[in-house]
């Protein structure tokens, strides 16, 4: 096969029935996501590049090493979004937002991060997210998680964890970021060469690491909220304390800060222990923040996250599936002579009655039409030749008995819901 058909590595064509699965997992998200009030948001997949910079994090991995960011014909910087967040936290924006005033949105869609490939790991993803906006109180975060989960209960999926912490509010990440940094200086020779210079830069970025050389070190830094202060741990308490209520299982994951820098207070990750998932194991990430867009030096507040579709369905064990397919067909119009124009004619007349049709356009005999009828998989073929045509009659064929009746057109809807009714 020409290398030139193959997808870009990291991306991958999507066919039947494998559509109908990830149409399953939006079809869930509208019906759960409703439940609490959010509807949904449709942002451009593009987006000026200082909306991601702004928001995410001028450190993080994803803003560094991770978009990709074009010039277009009039010298902009555009970025295709690398998640959904600032995207949606800035159409919220445009639209307007009064002060106090709350907006639940969710979205699904394409997000681009140009990652090294591997399982559970792609260049374009699909992400369903939601945002809740306009307000900082801990109830909707509690809520916001106990939707993700009653989501995933939805989807039948069990065997996922949910790791929670807190980032703390900026005001005190000041003073911990030196309890941090004292910690991680007195073994700065251990550290990669990336967190050496993350000690310096931004050191919560350490916690983040994957190397394993780093790991050992990072289980033993203090817990991040034992570096904060008290409007931090009480934020905390709360949304822990509404989650007991609430029966949402846990478990405190006290270095967990997540991989973008717009996050303050509440973190957590849904990690699924599904073999089929590997290393790529979070299902689900999100967290409170504050947003900052360009051209305003006021924060926008929120709480959300966003589930990976790909690893979701990889947990529920659907594979994808590298071969064309279309969609079921029930029945085969096949024509002789010069039927063909009235042949099209009765197929449209078919598929207004809610049946799957494919009408031959090539000019074949009888015998290759009955053959491709049987490739189709149809239960039943209708042959229209010039007799047929001019009596207002059809023949249909049932293809498994091969038993076949000439009948009047206006009968037809009755016999072929009989026929396909029966199978
Ligand atoms: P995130 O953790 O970067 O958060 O991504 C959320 C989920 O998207 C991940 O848990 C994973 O399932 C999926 N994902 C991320 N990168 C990839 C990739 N390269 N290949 C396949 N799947 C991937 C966010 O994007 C935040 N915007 C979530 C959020 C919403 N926080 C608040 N609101």
């Amino acid at each position: 096969m020409a290398k030139t058909l193959e997808p870009i590595p990291g991306t991958s064509d999507l066919w039947e029935p494998e559509v109908s699965q990830w149409v399953r997992l939006e079809n869930a998200a509208r019906e759960v996501f409703s439940l609490y009030g959010y509807g949904e948001i449709r942002t451009p997949v593009f987006e000026r590049t200082e909306v991601f910079v702004g928001s995410i994090g001028e450190e993080t991995e994803v803003v560094q090493k991770e978009m990709y960011t074009f010039e277009d014909r009039g010298g902009r910087s555009l970025t295709l979004r690398p998640e959904g967040t600032a995207g949606v936290l800035r159409a919220i924006a445009y639209s307007g937002l009064q002060q106090g005033e709350e907006k639940r949105v969710f979205y699904t869609g394409p997000m681009f991060r140009g990652e090294r490939p591997a399982a559970g790991r792609r260049r374009q993803f699909h992400q369903i997210g939601v945002e809740a906006v306009g307000r900082s109180n801990p109830y909707m975060d509690a809520e916001c998680i106990a939707m993700a989960m009653r989501y995933l209960d939805e989807l039948g999926l069990d065997n996922v964890r949910l790791l929670l912490n807190s980032r703390g509010v900026p005001e005190e990440r000041i003073q911990a970021s030196e309890g941090m940094r004292a910690y991680f200086s007195k073994v700065s020779d251990a550290l990669c060469e990336d967190c050496q210079n993350r000690l310096q830069r931004n050191v919560w970025r350490i916690l983040d690491c994957k190397q394993e050389g780093c790991q050992e070190i990072i289980e033993n830094a203090p817990a991040v909220l034992s570096l904060m202060g008290k409007e931090s741990n009480e934020f905390f308490d709360e949304v822990v304390s509404q989650l007991d209520t609430m029966g949402v299982k846990y478990e405190l994951a006290p270095r967990l800060v997540r991989g973008l820098d717009y996050y303050e207070h509440t973190v957590f990750e849904l990690v699924s222990d599904s073999e089929q998932l590997g290393a790529q194991n979070a299902l689900a990430g999100g967290g409170r923040y504050q947003v900052s867009l360009p051209g305003s030096s006021k924060k926008v507040p929120g709480v959300g996250f966003a589930l990976g579709m790909e690893r979701l369905l990889m947990a529920l064990g659907v594979t994808e599936q590298p071969k064309a397919s279309m969609a079921d067909i029930q029945v085969y119009m096949a024509s002789l002579g010069n039927a063909k124009q009235a042949a099209f004619s009765l197929a449209e007349k078919v598929r207004s009655w809610g049946i799957h049709v494919f009408a031959e356009n090539e000019n074949k005999s009888m015998k290759a039409q009955m053959r491709a009828a049987n490739k189709f998989g149809a239960t039943a073929a209708l042959i229209l030749g010039d007799d047929e045509s001019a009596n207002n009659t059809v023949i249909c064929k049932h293809m498994e008995t091969g038993e076949q009746v000439e009948l009047p057109q206006a009968d037809l809807q009755g016999h072929l819901q009989q026929i396909l009714g029966a199978c």
